[in-house]
């Protein structure tokens, strides 16, 4: 399945690592030419770029903050400067950690709406505009979760975020059909990625299991199924077919790849 993106121009927000990377290492393999970005730090971003280039794709790098607008600003104007346009925007980058309620501060609250929702409604403005433009169509794929279908205890901050972005996707989707712009969210379930560290140290008590060792993730593995985690070239997978004509009469949806651990 080669060259189902050739000579696309895309952004992976936050693919220094996990399932960003994997989306931009398979976009490249794909013949896309790819925006990498991650907030830090900068060596993770620019080992993704290396990567892609030493297996002969095209890829440059960007450190910024998809949370701020200016620096959202930037990495469209990086794809255009190097490549003279953008074809696909994919909004992935997000953080997660789990709390009661009762224990979570309103700093907590606003820190993680600042990277999950107003992330994506930044980097989604700012490739709406440059598709606008250019006076072409374009596509938008944004992160969001199986917590964007399903509430999860612990997670109500981020299972918040994600509804969020299930519904801002749908809105969104109405808004700019008839600029021939999709815009659709993809909704992973227990991804093996480091993503999982920063859960588990709050997880674990909450579950009653032993922290630092990941136990949460073991735990809910263990419920997917298919009988195994998800690996982020699993959820690439889906994001490359969004990304590609083949889904060129889909938007709005917010669909799940998940090894049947959600089924909503
Ligand atoms: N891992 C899972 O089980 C899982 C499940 C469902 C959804 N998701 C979603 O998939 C997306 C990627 O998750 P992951 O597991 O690969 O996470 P990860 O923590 O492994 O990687 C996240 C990347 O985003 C970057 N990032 C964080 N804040 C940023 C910011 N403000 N600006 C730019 N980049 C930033 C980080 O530098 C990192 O490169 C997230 O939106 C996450 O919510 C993950």
């Amino acid at each position: 399945m080669k060259d189902r993106l050739k000579d696309k121009v895309i952004i992976v927000t936050g693919s220094g690592r996990g399932i960003g990377r994997a989306v931009a290492v398979r976009a490249a393999a794909e013949g896309a030419k790819v925006v990498v970005n991650s907030v830090s730090p900068q060596k993770t971003c620019e080992a993704v770029e290396k990567e892609i280039k030493d297996a002969g794709g095209q890829a440059v790098s960007i450190l910024a903050d998809v949370s701020k607008e200016e620096d959202v600003k930037k990495i469209v104007a990086k794809a255009v400067s190097e490549y003279g346009h953008l074809d696909i925007m994919i909004a992935n980058a997000g953080i997660a950690w789990a709390k009661p309620v009762v224990d979570t501060t309103l700093k907590d609250w606003e820190h993680i709406f600042s990277i999950n929702v107003r992330g994506i409604f930044l980097s989604d403005k700012y490739a709406v505009l440059q598709f606008l433009k250019q006076k072409t169509g374009g596509k938008i794929i944004n992160a969001a979760s199986i917590a964007a279908h399903d509430g999860f205890a612990g997670l109500s901050a981020y299972s918040a975020t994600k509804f969020a972005v299930r519904g801002f996707t749908q809105a969104l989707a109405k808004e700019v059909a008839k600029y021939n712009i999709t815009v659709n969210a993809y909704c992973p379930g227990i991804v093996d990625t480091n993503m999982w560290d920063d859960i588990d140290i709050g997880m674990a008590p909450i579950l009653g299991l032993e922290e630092g060792k990941r136990a949460s993730f073991e735990m809910f593995a263990g419920t997917v199924p298919l009988g195994r985690a998800e690996k982020p070239e699993d959820t690439a997978a889906l994001i490359t077919f969004l990304a590609s004509s083949d889904a060129d009469y889909i938007t709005g949806e917010a669909m799940i790849i998940a090894g049947g651990v959600s089924m909503v």
